[in-house]
């Protein structure tokens, strides 16, 4: 179809939320619409919205009062607003903003043409839950051109802790069958990607549908996928530390194309806090997982995710955060401060002052980067693999991610763009890793 209209998504918040962005613009396409950089010209205007932390509504008000001159220029312009924010807002979106055309949860954009047909006449407001009536009717064909790209394999959570909104924005456990993920890793793999990155917010809960009407976990999706020619590299995100499984550490041992890296959030090293947290395990358990890992794979990268401040976090326990993170040697890390969310039980909980949370921060980030750093430059003089994703800052340059998920660049022609060289790393920088290739 030859495109008449232009869209532009701006997407925030997580890996998820930008696979959901692709999947728009694919199935955009097929109505005649193409993906423009700015608001100004648009025809469609998507706000991909994230619910997670911070005072995430309120920017998506100032965001959709940005458009005001847009949609004065163009009175045709439709403004939609989706994902977590939208899930979690509803209507009270267009009472506040009454110049958006569409609202839709994360479980309803592969309705999204007849959804802004339908908005032409009134504004439209769609939240359903029905998670497997989506991939099934999302165009099966990816025109993805990323050579790492994301693939979601299961959505939602059943585990509740109580600082997050993800069970109330995007619902209950869903796993997708094993037959439509390996289709569209195929669709992928077709279309130039080389790695996907198999995401589900509790992936390693994963439990889809095999042959005939048996359950396959994330280890046996993973074997089935490493089938695939030419898909070179899997990884997945995010998951939780009680559903490691053993199946999952023989694969990052046996499975080549598994790549030694593994997200594992534990939030906080408390015992007491991780109670109140209701993440049903504790800091030991945690440094456990850590260790049977690594007894399989010694070498694996291990980053994390940590709440500082969470309700009546006292110094003890945020010193008990420090020692895990002393005993991990994280690779990688995303931490922040609690923020309370609405609905979520701990919002009601006995909060922690803003000073103190963001002086736990500081202390907390200073001593993740200081790991990070030593990660990286312990790999000054070594080789590893490297799959160049794209063109780098530089002329001549490329960028890529070697086994262990850093960011590598390297003076190498663009035809190697898509392919795993050989690199040995000459310098670090506080977040990248800089080499020479090996020929
Ligand atoms: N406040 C701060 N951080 C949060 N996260 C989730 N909910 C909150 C919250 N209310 C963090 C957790 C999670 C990551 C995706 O976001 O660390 O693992
Ligand atoms: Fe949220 Fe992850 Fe806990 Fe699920 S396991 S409730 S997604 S933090």
């Amino acid at each position: 179809m030859v495109p008449t209209q232009k869209v532009f998504i701006k997407n925030f918040g997580c890996q998820m939320n930008e696979y959901d962005s692709e999947r728009m613009l694919e199935s955009l396409a097929l109505s005649g619409y193409i993906e423009t950089s700015t608001a100004d010209n648009a025809d469609l205007v998507i706000l991909n919205t994230c619910h997670i932390r911070e005072r995430a509504t309120e920017k998506i008000y100032s965001e959709i009062g940005r458009l005001k001159p847009n949609k004065a220029e163009n009175p045709n312009l439709t403004i939609a607003v989706a994902g977590c924010v939208a899930q979690a807002e509803g209507e009270e979106i267009i009472r506040r903003q009454p110049m958006v055309d569409l609202v839709f949860g994360p479980q309803a954009y592969h309705r999204l043409s007849d959804m802004i047909a339908a908005s032409r006449q009134s504004p439209q407001v769609e939240l359903d839950f029905n998670q497997d009536e989506k991939f099934s009717v999302l165009p099966a064909q990816r025109n993805n051109k990323r050579v790492s790209a994301y693939l979601t394999v299961q959505e939602g959570c059943d585990k509740f802790c109580t600082f997050c909104v993800v069970p109330y924005t995007r619902g209950k456990e869903f796993s997708r069958s094993v037959q439509e993920i390996y289709d569209e890793a195929k669709n992928l793999v077709q279309a130039g990607s080389r790695e996907v990155i198999l995401l589900g917010q509790n992936v390693n809960a994963y439990h889809g549908q095999g042959n005939g009407n048996s359950s396959w976990s994330l280890a046996n999706l993973i074997w089935k996928l490493s089938d695939i020619p030419q898909l070179e590299r899997i990884r997945f995100v995010t998951s939780h530390p009680n559903d490691m499984s053993e199946e999952l550490n023989v694969a990052f041992r046996d499975c080549p194309k598994l790549m030694p890296y593994l997200h594992l959030p534990i939030q906080s090293g408390s015992d007491r806090i991780l109670k109140l947290m209701n993440r049903k395990h504790t800091a030991n358990e945690y440094l456990d997982v850590i260790k049977n890992v690594r007894s399989y794979r010694p070498d694996i990268a291990i980053s994390g995710d940590f709440i500082v401040g969470f309700p009546s976090e006292n110094e003890e326990d945020f010193q008990q955060t420090m020692d895990v993170v002393h005993k991990v040697q994280f690779v990688k890390s995303f931490s922040f401060k609690y923020s309370q969310r609405p609905g979520t039980p701990a919002a009601n909980m006995k909060q922690v002052s803003k000073e103190i949370q963001e002086k736990r921060l500081a202390k907390l980030q200073s001593l993740l980067f200081e790991q990070q750093k030593l990660a990286l430059s312990d790999s000054i003089g070594k080789v590893s693999k490297v799959l160049f994703e794209k063109k780098g800052r530089y002329p001549g340059q490329l960028v890529g991610k070697n086994e262990h998920f850093q960011v590598v660049h390297a003076m190498a022609k663009d035809e190697l763009i898509g392919d795993i060289s050989t690199v040995c790393y000459t310098a670090a920088s506080s977040n990248s890793l800089e080499g020479s290739l090996v020929v």
